[in-house]
């Protein structure tokens, strides 16, 4: 038993879309999640600026009593999870490892396509996971740079979001991929669209549920379930505007979280 918090950050606001996950799977666990809603996207900036974030995100979550730290971001994930890991003294897991396991379990014709930040995709790291576990998938991956702001602007199923779905997914829907990674936080908000356009026949994978799953099977291997929380304490911290993350936040976790919101100087850390 252990009833220390679970750190989860993200560039900003998206990230809680493994937080909700990470709420419905494990229901009596504390969370503090940092949202860096002030220098949003990560996925368009260099690695060395990516990783500079991501340390300074980490050693803003250290100063809380936690058993291990969530990167729901999928561009972190992908370019700073193992300089993170190598600095710190606590579990630091991503969701790219997860979701490409998870992948590689329900693929059926060998073929994978992952969709995901410049950033994510630049760094082949999808491609390396999956590999990693099954050296003879077929990877393809496209960068899906209008998804983000699309989401941002609430633009979640609109005949525009239709038109760059189809633009973007078309070569793999022509490749036949069978299973789709929806590497980015904002993606599994375009989910439906995204479906219509591919076709039943493929698998969408949700890196945030899939990160939750495995969440959930590790601290339950390590006896580390949190048991006493039984209502369990959320904190919000981001580095930008509360109220315009609060309020984006309480529609999206369909849950009030204004008072829970904090407004933290990243710069400090
Ligand atoms: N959170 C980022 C990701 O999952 C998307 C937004 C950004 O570019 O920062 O890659």
């Amino acid at each position: 038993m252990d009833d220390r918090a679970i750190g989860v950050f993200d560039s900003g606001l998206g990230g809680l879309t493994a937080v909700k996950q990470l709420m419905a799977q494990l229901p009596h666990e504390r969370i503090v999640y940092f949202g860096d809603t002030g220098r949003v996207p990560y996925g368009t900036r260099s690695v060395e600026t990516v990783i500079k974030y991501v340390m300074q995100d980490i050693r803003f979550l250290m100063q809380f009593d936690l058993k291990m730290i969530v990167v729901a971001c999928g561009t972190a994930s992908a370019i700073a999870l193992d300089t993170a890991k190598a600095s710190f003294d606590l579990p630091i897991i991503g969701v790219v490892e997860w979701a490409a396991k998870q992948a590689v379990h329900v693929n059926r014709n060998g073929k994978i396509g992952v969709i995901g930040t410049q950033g994510t995709i630049a760094s082949d790291a999808y491609a390396r996971n999956i590999k990693a576990v099954e050296p003879k998938r077929q990877v393809l991956s496209i960068a899906c740079p209008l998804f983000v702001p699309l989401v941002e602007n609430g633009y979640l199923d609109h005949a525009a979001t239709a038109m760059i779905v189809a633009e973007y997914l078309q070569p793999l829907k022509d490749a036949r991929v069978d299973t789709l990674i929806l590497g980015c936080t904002h993606y599994p908000l375009l989910k439906k669209v995204i479906a219509q356009f591919m076709g039943d026949d493929v698998h969408l994978i949700d890196p945030g549920v899939a990160i939750a799953t495995h969440v959930h099977t590790i601290l339950q291997q390590q006896d580390m379930l949190s048991v006493t929380n039984i209502s369990p304490t959320f904190r919000y911290f981001v580095s930008d505007s509360v109220e315009n993350f609060a309020r984006l936040g309480s529609v999206f976790l369909q849950r009030p979280i204004l008072e829970l919101v904090e407004k933290v100087d990243i710069e400090r850390f």
